[in-house]
C-alpha cells in the first residue's frame, strides 16, 4: 500500500521566542523539521515524504532537508494540511497518509506501526495521551473542573486511508478552523482508532521546550 508521511512545517512558529520558524531551529546537530523527515523516510511502511512549507521558507527547508518533495502551505494549519494533500492526489494519490507536525520532532516507530496496524481495520487512527494535571475552566479565577478520566490527549501523526482523508478535507467549511484532522475525520464519518502515543511527540512549542527536547536527546543518545 502506497503510504505517504506529510510533514507540516508551513507556521511561522511565533510562540516559540525565536527569530527564524521554530522548525528550523537547531535541534541535536540538525534543524527540527529534519528529524520528523528522517523517521518518516527511515520507516519501511512509508514510501514517501512530503514536507508542507511557507512561503518564504524554500531556502532554509532546501537546506534542512535536501531532496524532498516541497509543497507550499496556507495561512493556517488546516490549509497547509489540505494542500499537502492535494499534492499528494496531483501526483498518483496514495492508499494511506500518515499526517505529522514538524513540531513533533521525535517520532518514534513504534507509534508508526501502531499507526499502520489500527488503519487495516480502521479509517483513522491517532496516538493519545492520558491528561496527568486537572482540567479546569480558567478565565479570571479558577472554574468548574472538568473530568479528566475519559479525556485524552491527541498527538500526531494522524493516520487515515487516503481517499477518505482527502474527502474529509475538501468538504470541510474553507472558513472554520480545525487544530488537527482527526476532528475533519471525524465530521466526515470515519471512525478513528486509539492508539497508544508517547512523551517523545510532545510538541515544542514555547521557549523552555527546545530545552526540554535537547535533554531528551541527550538522555536518548546515552
Ligand atoms: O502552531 P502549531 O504548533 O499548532 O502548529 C502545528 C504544526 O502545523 C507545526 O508543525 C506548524 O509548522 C504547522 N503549521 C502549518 N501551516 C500553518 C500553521 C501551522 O504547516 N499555517
Amino acid at each position: 500500500k502506497r503510504t505517504v508521511g506529510i510533514v507540516v512545517a508551513a507556521g511561522t512558529g511565533t510562540r516559540s521566542g525565536s527569530a527564524t520558524p521554530k522548525q528550523y531551529a537547531p535541534l541535536g546537530g540538525r534543524a527540527m523539521v529534519a528529524h520528523s523527515v528522517a523517521a518518516f523516510a527511515a520507516h519501511p511502511g512509508v514510501d514517501t515524504v512530503i514536507v508542507v512549507i511557507g512561503g518564504d521558507q524554500e531556502e532554509a527547508a532546501r537546506a534542512a532537508l535536501g531532496d524532498v518533495t516541497l509543497v507550499p502551505g496556507g495561512v493556517t494549519r488546516r490549509e497547509s494540511v489540505l494542500a499537502g494533500l492535494e499534492a499528494v492526489a496531483a501526483s498518483g494519490g496514495a492508499q494511506r497518509v500518515l499526517i505529522h507536525d514538524a513540531a513533533r520532532p521525535f517520532l518514534p516507530a513504534a507509534v508508526i506501526d501502531s499507526l499502520l496496524a489500527a488503519l487495516e481495520t480502521h479509517g483513522g487512527a491517532v496516538p493519545v495521551m492520558p491528561v496527568a494535571d486537572t482540567l479546569a475552566f480558567g478565565a479570571d479565577h479558577l472554574g468548574d473542573v472538568v473530568p479528566r478520566d475519559r479525556l485524552v490527549r491527541v498527538q500526531t501523526p494522524q493516520a487515515f486511508v487516503f481517499s477518505d482523508i482527502m474527502a474529509a478535507h475538501r468538504n470541510w467549511p474553507a472558513d472554520r478552523e480545525a487544530t488537527d484532522d482527526a476532528q475533519i475525520a471525524r465530521a466526515a464519518g470515519i471512525v478513528v482508532a486509539l492508539v497508544e502515543g508517547s512523551l517523545m511527540l510532545e510538541k515544542v512549542t514555547y521557549p523552555d521546550d527546545f530545552a526540554a527536547a535537547e535533554a531528551k536527546i541527550a538522555a536518548s543518545s546515552h
